[in-house]
């Protein structure tokens, strides 16, 4: 076969004619990489080359069996429901994070119900996996582990096991000698995750892929395997604090709005299968800046907290800082107060925190933004029982979200008996005796609403 050597932009896959410091196309530095063109992935698409041309659709099979159950619900949530056989999953993280804990468990779970399942790990040796296997409380003979980096000897082992599910720790860490550059470099990864991918689409396996991701989420790559691949969920998590969240960024059989929370114990991952009381646990008490909100990920609501911290003033422009929160969605809410409730915020620092590293990206936190500012602004307190929610409009209009009766149900199922919420969502939302709906259709309302009388 012939070879040539390619130079190709990892960033924006731009291919080009000699080495360069920085793309000519994105204009990123040290992004350009030399490649072999002979030992280019034959694509996964081709799989199917040795058949005779397009069938009609009625025609072709597939395996009806239900999705396989890793045996964690949150998991299973994350995966739109379960495992699809023969799919191949991205779990991607931070180093440490918890993936192979995450992992483990999965399969510890499945080969109880009697499943075959195959662990290969390229980073860490036997002993090291037994370990983990012994805190987690997992043994079992067809639990099948193999330390193993070289990618022709895991196709074979995928092959040989005929296991339903099969775990790759990690892309990274596996490498072809076929392919001339380092393991954990954009090209092997991207060779061995196609190799692995097609090897896994003609047995009978699911297989999921770990990828680590650096901090600038460059090296590592694998956004550079999330087109590959059928699902990818990120590991997240701070780790100072216990929570994971596990999310759903691509799923092609499933929705990619559903995430799962767990906690980090001495013994392994537990589920949070009430993330609301989980976010909530912490909230001080008769703090300024503290509101309750509702935020749904996928068909889930989850109440979390949002902090607001306003200090100033500053000379020149006061500083703005997101954590969890849309900074453009922070920036819009103070456009918003400073017009139509006449505060001036132009000289505070404005520091907004999504407590415990829930992502409050959607429009229904909007009133929530908006109460916690003008709450710590104003160094008065939002009533302990409240939970406020609904989208902020740029005329200062409170817009009615979708999924509100879900939302309030949450807030009164954890003992919040005063909702703050859209004037029109108030019809569709139906509260138990002692709970009350405060409908606001302007933020002109907020001062007098939010503070209980004014
Ligand atoms: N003995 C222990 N007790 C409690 N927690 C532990 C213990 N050992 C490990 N952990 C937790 O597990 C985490 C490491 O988990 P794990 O090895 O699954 O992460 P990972 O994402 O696979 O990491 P890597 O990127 O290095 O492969 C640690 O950060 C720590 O929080
Ligand atoms: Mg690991």
């Amino acid at each position: 076969m012939k070879t040539e050597v390619v130079f190709i932009c990892r960033e924006c896959e731009a291919k080009l004619l000699k080495w360069m410091g920085r793309c000519p196309h994105c204009g990123q530095w040290n992004s350009i990489e030399e490649r072999v063109s002979q030992v280019a992935p034959k694509g996964i698409a081709r799989q199917n080359e040795d058949k005779l041309g397009p069938v009609p659709v009625d025609e072709i099979s597939y395996d009806r069996r239900p999705r396989l159950s890793t045996g964690i619900d949150e998991l299973d949530r994350a995966l739109g429901g379960g495992i699809v056989r023969r799919s191949v999953i991205l779990v991607g993280g931070d180093p440490g994070i918890g993936k192979s804990t995450l992992l483990t468990q999965a399969l510890g779970t499945m080969s109880k119900q009697g499943e075959r399942v195959l662990y290969v790990s390229g980073e860490e040796s036997l002993e090291q996996i037994k370990i983990r296997a012994d805190r987690l409380g997992i043994s079992s003979r067809s639990f099948l582990v193999v330390a193993e980096n070289d990618l022709e000897r895991i196709q074979e082992l995928i092959k040989t096991t005929d296991a339903s599910v099969v775990v790759l720790d990690s892309a990274q860490s596996v490498s072809c000698q076929s392919v001339d550059s380092y393991p954990g470099s954009v090209s092997q990864v991207r060779h061995v995750a196609a190799c692995a991918i097609e090897t896994i689409k003609k047995s009978r396996s699911a297989c999921f892929l770990v990828g680590h991701v650096t901090k600038d989420g460059a090296l590592a790559g694998p956004k550079v395997l999330e087109h590959m691949v059928d699902t990818v969920l990120y590991f997240e998590g701070d780790r100072g604090h216990p929570y994971r969240i596990l999310r759903a960024v691509k799923n092609r059989f499933g929705s990619v709005s559903e995430i799962g929370v767990f906690e980090m114990t001495d013994t392994g991952l537990s589920q949070v299968s009430n993330p609301s009381e989980f976010f909530l646990s912490d909230r001080p008490e008769g703090a300024s800046g503290s509101v309750v909100t509702a935020i749904m990920e996928g068909s889930r609501p989850i109440l979390a907290e949002i902090q607001a911290l306003v200090s100033g003033p500053t000379p020149g422009s006061g500083r703005r800082t997101c954590l969890g929160v849309d900074p453009q969605r922070l920036a819009l809410m103070v456009a918003v107060i400073e017009k139509k409730l006449g505060l001036a915020l132009n000289d505070q620092d404005i520091f907004l925190n999504a407590v415990g590293g829930v992502r409050a990206t959607e429009p229904g936190v909007d009133l929530g933004i908006v109460a916690s500012v003008i709450s710590s602004f104003s160094d008065r307190i939002i009533p302990f029982s409240s939970m406020i929610f609904g989208e902020v409009g740029l005329s200062g209009e409170v817009r009615p979200v979708a999924k509100a009766p879900a939302r309030v149900n949450e807030a009164v199922r954890l003992g919040y008996t005063r909702v703050v919420g859209p004037k029109k969502n108030l019809d569709s939302c139906a509260l138990p005796e002692g709970a009350l709906f405060i409908p606001i259709s302007h933020i002109r309302e907020a001062p007098a609403i939010l503070f209980d009388g004014g």
